[in-house]
């Protein structure tokens, strides 16, 4: 069976020889690998520059946004079954009875820093031919999914900070509800609403003066971490721009006034030019990993706004911030800004969930993400070179 992987102590990525897994636990699961999406963090581990291969071991088999057939199950399997497709999550917990995260099934808030990532921490990843995993791991997708389910892994780091955004506007005498859900008239008249707005808001147009709240969103960066977030907000019911480079590709803004966002070019808008354009940001969502951007960016951010992190930056030398401007603003806006990584099985549900909604709502603009299919063999070329395209994926089986 083949495998990709990299031998960081010899510098080395190649597609290896490797032995099938077989079932010998009453919970495992056998899974015939269908696709593998190939993401940043891939890159980096195939630059030897992150990523660290199991215990003992010189090699470490990468791959962690995978859609799999199962094609075997153990004796004490109820979860799935043969023939099922399933999205298995990436973070395994930690050893210690001391991490309350671990221990409460949410690895993905660990503090030790022992957990175990497959394809990228310490576990064999899923670019091969065939895994095995514990069923508790595996989330099934609904078949008609097949195309797109790819997807479904790095729409789980969205998924997560939309979970988390909802809990922070909790803080929010109105609770910022997600959209189709009623504002009282109290909140609407302690918001920033006009009064035509107000007045929509007592009539049935529920969507217009939910957006004049809380409900405005900003996706810096327009890769495929970004467009997935992009879509998620717009199918939640943000009103939601993307600020990115166009660059030299001209396809993106159209694809992404395609789902219903509005695109806004940083070529030839200022971050304060995109800020007014919005006309108050409530909510960022960063995945481009651009620390000086991320920065000018929360300097204009409304009153009440939450910007999440989820870009890692390489590291450049130091940039230049305002820092006595942001410190004011999130104080005196009761702004909150945080950090987000990885995601658990609540998150992989949202994400299935949210798939189907783009299927239903924008299914060109979805199919659009995936820019090539590449075989097993072709995997290498794939890690080494910059990204090209928006998604490229290793079509397994
Ligand atoms: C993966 C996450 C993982 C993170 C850090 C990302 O590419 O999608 O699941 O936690 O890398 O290793």
């Amino acid at each position: 069976m083949k495998a990709v992987a990299v031998f960081p102590g010899k510098h080395v990525a190649e597609v290896i020889d490797y032995a099938e897994p077989r079932i010998e636990a009453a919970m495992q699961v056998k899974m015939k690998i269908l696709e593998i999406g190939v993401c940043g963090t891939d890159r980096e581990i195939a630059a030897f520059e992150y990523g660290t291969p199991p215990d003992g071991e010189d090699h470490l088999v990468i791959g962690h946004e995978a859609l799999a057939e199962v094609t075997e199950v153990g004796a004490g399997v109820t979860r799935v079954k043969v023939g099922d497709l399933v999205v298995p999550m990436v973070r395994r917990p930690c050893p210690h009875a001391t991490c309350q995260a671990c221990q409460a099934g949410r690895a993905d808030f660990c503090y030790t820093d022992d957990f175990t990532e497959r394809g990228i921490k310490q576990v064999h990843g899923f670019m091969t031919e065939y895994i095995m995993d514990d069923e508790q791991y595996l989330n099934v997708v609904p078949a008609h999914l097949r195309d797109v389910a790819v997807l479904t892994e790095p729409l789980t780091i969205a998924e997560k900070a939309l979970a988390q955004i909802w809990e922070v506007q909790q803080r929010l005498p109105w609770g910022c509800p997600p959209l189709m859900s009623k504002v009282t008239d109290d909140a609407a008249t302690n918001g920033r609403l006009n009064d035509e707005a107000h007045a929509a808001n007592t009539s049935t147009n529920i969507s217009t003066s939910i957006a004049a709240y809380c409900h405005k969103a900003v996706v810096l960066g327009a890769g495929p971490v970004g467009l997935l977030g992009a879509m998620m907000l717009v199918a939640n019911g943000f009103e939601t721009y993307v600020y990115s480079r166009a660059g030299s590709d001209d396809t993106r803004g159209g694809l992404i006034e395609s789902f219903g966002a509005k695109f806004i070019k940083a070529e030839t808008h200022t971050v304060e030019q995109m800020a007014q354009e919005v006309g108050g940001i409530d909510v960022v969502y960063e995945a481009v990993g651009a620390s000086q951007l991320a920065f000018d960016v929360i300097k204009v951010l409304d009153t009440n706004a939450v910007f999440v992190f989820t870009g890692i930056p390489g590291r450049k030398g130091a940039v230049e911030i305002d820092i006595d401007a942001i410190m004011r603003n999130l104080v005196l806006k009761n702004q909150i800004v945080f950090g987000t990584v990885n995601a658990a099985r609540s998150h992989y549900e949202a994400a299935i969930s949210d798939i189907e909604k783009f299927e239903q709502q924008f299914p060109d603009a979805v199919r659009g993400l995936i820019t090539g299919r590449f075989k097993i063999d072709e995997a290498l070329p794939l890690l080494r070179q910059g990204s090209q395209g928006i998604k490229s994926v290793v079509a397994v089986n």
